[in-house]
């Protein structure tokens, strides 16, 4: 499978190979993968879909959108027709078993390869793809799964699609993606974490006072409101991807880097994380909606108007206080937020320390903050500990916050990779570290779910917010209730 260059032989069949996932991440991940020298010659990659279309024809198709989706910089005609010589396309009703022998025909029975099925669809069809590939005697010890989210829509129907998959496939087969553990500064999280001594000593309630998670788009639902009007920002990012940030924040050290030691710990956090329930849902949670403005100076729809439904009492933005209730972090609020149609792309967890026990400088009592570190995500990834320095000169003990930053673009020169360019690869290899497993996906939904009943019983729909803002006004007011700030960028 793996030759000593380190690249690989394998067949990746993508389900939904027309679809949006697949042509503006998946091929132009594989494409830069390819010209990085990672796929062996014989690597191949089965296109498939319900329509019709000759290998050439979505080859046209794929070589489109990776001109389309990569920076021109990456491409050149030899490696797009190296890398677009390796796809088939092939025509698969998912419900019809008719397409799945085709596809078994296709493969030919080497049982030793790595053959990773990468369900980029909509999950209501995970069950029936996997009975169908067992079906056709697919499901062999060298295959993997890859399910993309979201893993239901609540827990029973988690529960569902993890026994339909795992009636197939072996836990150890099933990778679930959640795409921010791919990224490069949430990898990074753990390597400050547990690759420096600095941090354990004062990663408690003692030193400090809170954290925050923000993940904030300028983007609206640019064409997916058949899937985001039923979804939210609660279920599409808070129950995956901001939860995921607050476990790598939150676990203890695990004992070894191997990824049930990993899951292991995450999931204790998970576990951990107090039930938000009755009155504690008005109390902990905002959740928002844009209404018509402008970002970046450009006018844009509100939300009801982009989904074409006046009623419409999907969240777009969303604040929830977390507790975490272990010995290490009772009394840490946890604020996880994210909101489409802010000012700002920006994906950030800050680390807020408690002010210094007893200020020795006269006069500074409202110069000197607390110190803050932060591990921006994305853009400009990297990471900044906010600390108290003197202004230079004369004039007395001036003080003034000012960051000591690490950043991976000047520091590691050249692109920094997709999460999905590492999360494929990661599949071929076999390696379910930065995927979630099972139990993490069903506890996540345990904890969101009464959040969710909670709203539905207000009944009241989510407070408005100007496209461009940061959210409705009560997003601020829950965290300056208590006596803090959101986070600004100061770079
Ligand atoms: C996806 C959500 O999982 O993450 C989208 O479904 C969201 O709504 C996206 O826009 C954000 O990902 P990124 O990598 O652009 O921060």
């Amino acid at each position: 499978m793996i030759n000593p260059s380190g690249s690989f032989s394998f067949d990746l069949v993508i389900f939904g190979a027309t679809g949006d996932l697949s042509l503006r991440k998946l091929l132009p991940a594989l494409y830069l993968r390819d010209a990085d020298g990672q796929l062996n010659d014989d690597a191949r990659i089965f296109a498939v879909a319900r329509s019709e279309h000759g290998d050439d024809e979505f080859r046209a198709v794929a070589t489109k959108a990776l001109q389309q989706h990569l920076p021109a910089s990456e491409i050149s005609a030899e490696r797009m027709q190296r890398f677009t010589r390796r796809i088939r396309y092939i025509t698969v009703d998912v419900e019809d078993p008719a397409g799945y022998a085709r596809l078994n025909a296709a493969l030919d029975g080497d049982c030793d390869r790595v053959l990773v099925f990468y369900l980029a669809m909509a999950p209501r069809f995970f069950g029936d793809v996997c009975r169908n590939l067992a079906k056709a005697g697919l499901n062999r010890p060298a295959a993997r799964v890859v399910l993309e989210k979201p893993i239901g829509h609540d827990l029973a129907s988690a529960q569902a699609i993890n026994q339909a998959v795992g009636a197939v496939f072996s836990e150890d087969q099933i990778f679930r993606i959640d795409h921010y553990l791919g990224k490069e500064t949430v990898q990074n999280l753990m390597a400050l974490r547990f690759a420096n001594a600095l941090f354990e000593p004062i990663w408690h309630r003692g030193v400090i006072d809170h954290v925050q998670v923000t993940v904030a788009e300028k983007i609206g639902v640019e064409g997916r409101a058949g899937y985001y009007d039923h979804a939210g920002a609660l279920r599409d990012m808070v129950q995956n991807h901001l939860l995921q940030l607050l476990c790598l924040v939150a676990m203890e050290p695990p004992n070894a880097f191997n990824a049930d030691a990993v899951r292991d710990e995450k999931l204790k956090v998970l576990q951990a994380l107090c039930p938000i329930t009755d009155r504690a849902v008005t109390e902990r949670t905002v959740r928002g909606q844009y209404t018509a403005g402008a970002v970046d100076g450009v006018a844009v729809p509100g939300y009801a108007t982009e989904v074409g439904d006046p009623s419409t009492m999907t969240e777009t933005f969303v604040v929830v206080k977390a507790d975490v209730q272990t010995w290490r972090w009772a009394g840490v609020p946890f604020y996880l937020r994210t909101g489409k149609r802010l000012p700002q792309r920006r994906s950030e967890i800050v680390v807020q320390f408690r002010p210094v026990p007893h200020l020795i400088f006269p006069g500074a009592t409202r110069d000197v903050v607390p110190n803050r570190l932060v591990i921006r995500v994305q853009p400009d990834e990297g990471i900044s500990l906010h600390m108290m320095t003197k202004v230079p000169g004369p004039g007395g003990m001036r003080l003034r916050q000012a960051p000591l930053n690490l950043s991976f673009a000047e520091t590691f020169q050249g692109r920094q990779p997709d999460a999905y360019e590492r999360l494929l690869m990661d599949v071929v290899r076999g390696n379910p570290m930065l995927f979630m497993r099972g139990d993490e996906v069903e506890t996540a939904w345990r904890w969101i779910e009464p959040i969710l009943a909670g709203w539905n019983m207000q009944g009241d729909a989510p407070k408005t917010y100007t496209a461009g803002s940061w959210g409705p006004s009560a997003a601020i007011g829950l965290i300056e209730r208590d006596g803090r700030t959101w986070h600004e960028d100061m770079r």
